[in-house]
């Protein structure tokens, strides 16, 4: 790859200029290094930050991840945003936004390597292999969202190196699937219009205009998985997800049984699914 472009930041001024008249990026805050950027959308949140400001960071030192799991992120190569979002919607909806952002991701990352695919329930995978993670935060008033913080990270110029060993073979990055070292603001410029235009839908519509689009991406529907989660373990064949992005299981019993929350591991590798009963 092109170390030089990959180790190059983020030209922040033209993004900002690209985002300046829209509702994703109006307002891009940037730093080198930054804590966890969603721990600083929620600082500039709690003071008042409208919604489609974003905060991206060339490193973090204590980047977050999913049930309290450390996101790595070695500086200059990825993607570390957080983006604030004031949705009029009430709590129990919020969880689908971390399906609109999936969808939005997954979109972005196809422009570079067509076969990405979204992971229920927030991650985005190319060949089985994690590229991009969703961390969703929420503040409320009451059961209406006052603010949520989606917080993406994309592995783009990731060496493998740049793993902990246990990660290695779990993870990777678009530049090694693309064959190119992957130019950042570029990446980041699109991602941004693709979070805008799923945003807008879901605003528009709801999730269900988005829930087509999500199964179309899906790598699990079909497949047979076991999931674990919330102190409990399901095992079963995947149907799809509902309207409120609950994933929808056959279980082993021939029960349909919704998951709200978990980690999927996919049983039979990722051959060819066979096509589900509907
Ligand atoms: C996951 O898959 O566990 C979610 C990972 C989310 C990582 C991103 S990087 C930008 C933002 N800031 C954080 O501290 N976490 C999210």
């Amino acid at each position: 790859m092109n170390r030089a472009a990959a180790h190059a930041p983020l030209s922040i001024e033209s993004l900002r200029r690209s985002r300046a008249a829209q509702r994703i990026g109006c307002r891009i805050e940037y730093f080198e290094t930054i804590d966890s950027t969603n721990t600083e959308a929620r600082r500039l949140a709690t003071a008042g930050a409208a919604e489609g400001c974003v905060v991206i960071a060339e490193t973090q030192t204590k980047g977050r991840g999913r049930l309290g799991r450390t996101w790595v992120s070695p500086p200059l190569r990825n993607l570390y945003l957080s983006i604030i979002l004031r949705p009029p919607i009430a709590v129990a909806e919020a969880a689908q936004l971390t399906l609109v952002a999936g969808v939005a991701a997954t979109e972005a990352i196809s422009e570079w390597v067509p076969q990405a695919a979204i992971k229920w329930p927030n991650d985005v995978v190319i060949d089985g292999r994690k590229v991009a993670g969703i961390l969703t935060e929420m503040e409320a008033d009451d059961d209406r969202v006052r603010f949520v913080i989606l917080g993406i990270g994309v592995n783009l110029n990731a060496a493998p190196e740049d793993f902990p060993d246990d990660l290695r073979d779990k993870a990777t990055a678009l530049c090694p699937a693309a064959g190119r070292s992957i130019d950042r603001t570029r990446f980041t410029e699109r991602l941004l219009a693709r979070i805008d235009d799923c945003y807008g839908l879901f605003l528009a519509q709801g999730f269900a205009a988005l829930r087509p689009l999500w199964e179309g991406r899906s790598c699990l529907t079909g497949r047979t998985v076991q999931i674990e989660g919330a102190g409990r373990r399901y095992a079963g064949v995947v149907r799809g997800i509902g309207d409120d992005g609950a994933l929808m299981v056959c279980d082993t019993a021939g029960r349909d049984v919704r998951v709200v929350a978990g980690d999927v591991t996919v049983v039979d590798g990722y051959a060819p699914a066979k096509p589900t009963a509907s």
